[in-house]
């Protein structure tokens, strides 16, 4: 995790521990896993074929198999998004409003960086910039977004236990104001 803001100018900080008392009770959860050494070829290229994508995941699968054990992930499969990426702005647009899921969001960043965004019980609005090594596990029905930074670039495991979940149920909520460069 790089950092967190609030939204409308308030508090920011670097601090995991503190970020993690505001997650908590969202359930959300931040942890690192240090990107194997092995994936290392397949992180340098923004852009990867369906064939180096499946190396780049097979080089990752520790992680996977450490998962599966965990909460009985049974598949996992690859985001990459890169500056002259297609659909970036239609991407852009479908998960940066806030939104649901009817399933749980489960990433593992690996190259790049990505913000994330949840609504606090109290109504605050909070912006995580997570990067390379960064886990996270967003709960179904909590209400969060994604949105790229200034990079425009991020590789990103995806672990999931059924597909179909993942269809974003938009809320009414107004997004705050955040710095967005
Ligand atoms: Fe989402």
């Amino acid at each position: 995790m790089k950092s967190w803001q609030f939204g409308d100018g308030g508090e920011q900080g670097t601090d995991a521990q503190v970020l993690a008392t505001y997650l908590a009770p969202l359930g959300v959860s931040l942890r690192g896993y240090p990107v194997a050494a092995a994936a290392a070829p397949w992180l340098a290229p923004a852009q990867l074929d369906a064939a180096g994508q499946e190396q780049l995941l097979e080089a990752l699968d520790g992680v996977f198999r450490e998962l599966q054990q965990e909460k009985g992930y049974q598949e996992r499969d690859l985001v990459v998004l890169y500056p002259e990426h297609p659909q970036l702005a239609a991407l852009d647009e479908r998960f940066s409003r806030i939104h649901i899921h009817e399933d749980e969001e489960v990433r593992y960043i690996v190259d790049g960086e990505g913000v994330f965004g949840f609504v606090l019980a109290d109504g605050r609005q909070l912006e995580v910039t997570v990067t390379a090594g960064d886990y996270i596990h967003i709960p179904a029905q909590v209400e969060h977004w994604f949105r790229l930074n200034a990079q425009r670039r991020i590789k990103a495991v995806r672990y999931f236990s059924a597909r179909g979940g993942w269809t974003p149920v938009y809320s009414e909520r107004a997004l705050q104001r955040f710095p967005r460069p």
